[in-house]
C-alpha cells in the first residue's frame, strides 16, 4: 500500500508515522476546546473521524440516498456493492476466511448479545458454566451474567493481579473446567490498555469443549488481527474505534457456529420465504441482519479500513507503543501520580490509567478540560476491575495515529497543575 503516511524507521524521538500528515485528515483537531488547540486522549471511548470517512458517509445520503437488497435500479445496487463490499473489507483486515463470517450490528456489545441470545440461550443450562474474567469491560461481562442468571448457570471470574491489574491464571484449570461451555475474554482492556495471554486461555477452553468469545473492541483499532492465529469461536469489536461512523459493530463467528445459531431480530431482509405458518430464514450473514441496517456508517466504515491499511496497524501501533513509553516516563516523574496496569509495556497497547495523590479523577478531567485536554475519567464501565483494584476511578489517557509527544507533554504539564492544586 501507499507509504503516504509514514516517514523513516522510528527512533528515540522521532516518529513512524508521518504525524503531521495524518492530522491533516483529521477536522476535529483544529479545533479549540477552553480556548486552546484540542488535546484529544480519548480514543479508548471512540477514535476521531478523517475527511475520507466523512465524505463517505456522507457521499452515499448526497449521492446515493437508496436501501441495500431491495431495488434492481442503479443507485439501490450501487449502495447494496458498497455495503456488502465493506464486509470483504472487514473480513480481509481480520484475515477472515469468508465475508460471510462478518455480521453486522450496531456495537459490540450487540454483538456479545447476538451470541448470548443466539447461541447461548439455546445452548447453556442449569448446571452448566461460564468463565469471565474479572478485568471485563461491562460490554464482555453484564451479557453474560444476565445469562447465567437467566439459565441458572454459574459464572466464574478469572480474577486479577491488584498489583498491576494482570489476569491471575494460577487457577485457569479449575475456573475453565468439564462444565464450562463458553469462555469471554478481553483481548485488550479499555482501562489499562493490558492485552492479557489470551492464547492459554483459548486452549484451556478447547481442551475442554468450550467456545470463546473474544473482545476486541479496544484492540482490533490497534493491532493487526488475524482470526485464523487467534483462533477463537467469536470475535467482536467496533467501528468507531477505528476512525469509522458510530452505529456499526461487527460480530465474526466460525461458519457452522453461525449456521446454527438463532437470529436475534427478525423482520425483512433476512428472510427466504414467509408463509401464514413458517418462515424460511437466509443463509448467514443475512439472517443476522433484519431491518434496514446503518448503511451510510457501514459505507463509511470500509473507508476508514482503507484508511488505516494504508498507514498500516503495525506502524499504528508501534507508534502508540512510542507514545505510551514516553508518557509513562513522564508520568513516573510527577510525585504523587500512581499509573496502573502491567510495567512490562510490550503486554500493553497505548492506554495510561492514572490517579492524581488525592484528587478524584473527575476533578482531574475537569481540569485536563480547562486546558484542552479530553480524557475519560471514572469506572469506565468496567466496574469490577476497579472494585478489585480498590480504587475510586481513574483518569484514562489513550492514544492513537494522530497524537504526538508534544500533546504527551501538554498531558504532563496539566497533571502538574492537578498535582499543585491538591498539594
Ligand atoms: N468502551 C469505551 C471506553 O472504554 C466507551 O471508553
Amino acid at each position: 500500500m501507499s507509504t503516504t503516511h509514514t516517514t523513516v524507521a522510528a527512533g528515540a524521538d522521532r516518529y513512524s508515522l508521518d504525524v503531521a500528515r495524518i492530522r491533516g485528515d483529521f477536522p476535529i483537531l483544529k479545533q479549540t476546546m477552553n480556548g486552546k488547540p484540542f488535546v484529544y486522549l480519548d480514543n479508548g471511548a471512540t477514535a476521531l473521524k478523517p475527511e475520507v470517512v466523512i465524505d463517505a458517509e456522507a457521499g452515499y445520503y448526497r449521492e446515493l440516498g437508496a436501501n441495500i437488497h431491495r431495488g434492481v435500479y442503479q443507485f439501490s445496487e450501487t449502495a447494496s456493492a458498497l455495503y456488502d463490499g465493506t464486509r470483504t473489507k472487514v473480513a480481509g483486515f481480520i484475515g477472515a476466511p469468508d465475508p460471510r463470517q462478518v455480521i453486522f450490528t450496531k456495537s459490540a456489545t450487540e454483538s456479545v448479545n447476538l451470541i448470548a441470545y443466539g447461541w447461548a440461550l439455546k445452548n447453556i443450562v442449569q448446571g452448566d458454566e461460564i468463565c469471565v474474567t474479572e478485568i471485563e469491560h461491562h460490554a464482555n461481562f453484564v451479557p453474560w451474567q444476565a445469562l447465567a442468571e437467566r439459565t441458572g448457570a454459574t459464572l466464574r471470574c478469572i480474577p486479577l493481579n491488584p498489583a498491576d491489574g494482570t489476569l491471575d491464571l494460577t487457577g485457569l484449570d479449575g475456573l475453565v473446567n468439564e462444565r464450562t461451555r463458553l469462555v469471554a475474554i478481553t483481548a485488550m482492556s479499555n482501562v489499562t490498555g493490558y492485552m492479557p495471554p489470551v492464547a492459554p486461555v483459548i486452549a484451556r477452553a478447547k481442551a475442554v469443549g468450550a467456545l470463546t468469545v473474544v473482545d476486541g473492541a479496544q484492540w482490533v483499532s490497534h493491532s493487526s488481527v488475524d482470526v485464523k492465529t487467534l483462533d477463537a469461536d467469536f470475535l467482536v469489536f467496533s467501528a468507531h474505534k477505528m476512525c469509522g461512523p458510530t452505529g456499526v459493530g461487527v460480530l465474526y463467528g466460525r461458519e457452522q457456529l453461525l449456521e446454527e445459531m438463532d437470529p436475534f431480530l427478525y423482520g425483512g431482509d433476512m428472510v427466504l420465504r414467509v408463509r401464514t405458518d413458517r418462515t424460511v430464514f437466509k443463509e448467514i450473514p443475512d439472517k443476522f441482519e433484519a431491518g434496514t441496517p446503518n448503511i451510510a456508517g457501514v459505507i463509511g466504515f470500509g473507508s476508514a479500513i482503507d484508511y488505516l491499511l494504508d498507514i498500516g496497524m503495525d506502524a499504528i501501533h508501534a507508534h502508540e507503543q512510542h507514545l505510551l513509553s514516553y508518557a509513562v516516563e513522564q508520568m513516573a516523574a510527577i510525585d504523587g501520580v500512581v499509573c496502573y496496569g502491567p510495567t512490562d509495556l510490550s503486554t500493553r497497547g497505548g492506554i495510561l490509567s492514572f490517579n492524581v495523590a488525592d484528587a478524584h479523577p473527575h476533578d482531574t478531567g475537569t481540569i485536563l478540560d480547562q486546558d484542552g485536554i479530553a480524557v475519560r475519567t471514572g469506572l469506565h464501565c468496567a466496574h469490577p476491575f476497579m472494585h478489585a483494584l480498590g480504587v475510586p476511578g481513574t483518569t484514562r489517557a489513550s492514544f492513537y495515529l494522530y497524537n504526538t509527544r508534544e500533546e504527551v507533554d501538554r498531558l504532563v504539564q496539566s497533571v502538574r497543575r492537578v498535582r499543585e492544586i491538591f498539594a
